[in-house]
């Protein structure tokens, strides 16, 4: 079982789309393991994004992340990187597929609306950054 980790960032929480973005997820039939709605600290988002350091998009990005709440999950299931990466679509909305749901509602590379791990190393690695162990939550899916 693999984990992943989601984040839904400022403009999609600005704009409404948690509980229509977390709906997908929950009907596609992964299991939602933790959530948090919180702020991005600077250090936080510096850490999350340390890949990035250099690039032209990077301060505009940190400045982003940071400017207003976030909502953070963890999701389980069999293929959960490929499988929500699918879902979510490129990061370039011009390119996302029809479906997917920056093709469905994001126009701009940089109000994309989520963050999806792109591998389950790096899952484990952003999992960390931003949760605590005890705030995984262990239980079945029974239905
Ligand atoms: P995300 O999946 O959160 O990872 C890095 C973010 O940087 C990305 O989504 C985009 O929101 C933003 N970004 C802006 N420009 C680019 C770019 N040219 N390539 C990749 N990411 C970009």
């Amino acid at each position: 079982m693999e984990r992943t980790f989601l984040m839904i960032k400022p403009d999609g929480v600005q704009r409404g789309l948690i509980g229509e973005i977390v709906s997908r997820f929950e009907r596609k039939g992964l299991k939602l393991v933790a959530a948090k709605f919180m702020r991005v600290s600077e250090e936080l988002a510096e850490k999350h994004y340390a890949e990035h350091v250099g690039k032209d998009f990077y301060p505009p990005l940190i400045r982003f992340i940071t400017s207003g709440p976030v909502f953070a999950m963890v999701w389980e299931g069999d293929n959960a990187v490929a499988l929500t990466r699918a879902m979510i679509g490129k990061t370039n909305a011009v390119e996302a597929a029809p479906g997917t749901i920056r093709s469905d509602y994001a126009v701009h590379t940089n109000f994309n609306l989520i963050h999806g791990s792109d591998s389950p190393e790096n899952a484990e690695r952003e999992i960390a950054n931003f949760f605590r162990p005890e705030e995984l939550v262990d239980y079945e899916l029974t239905i």
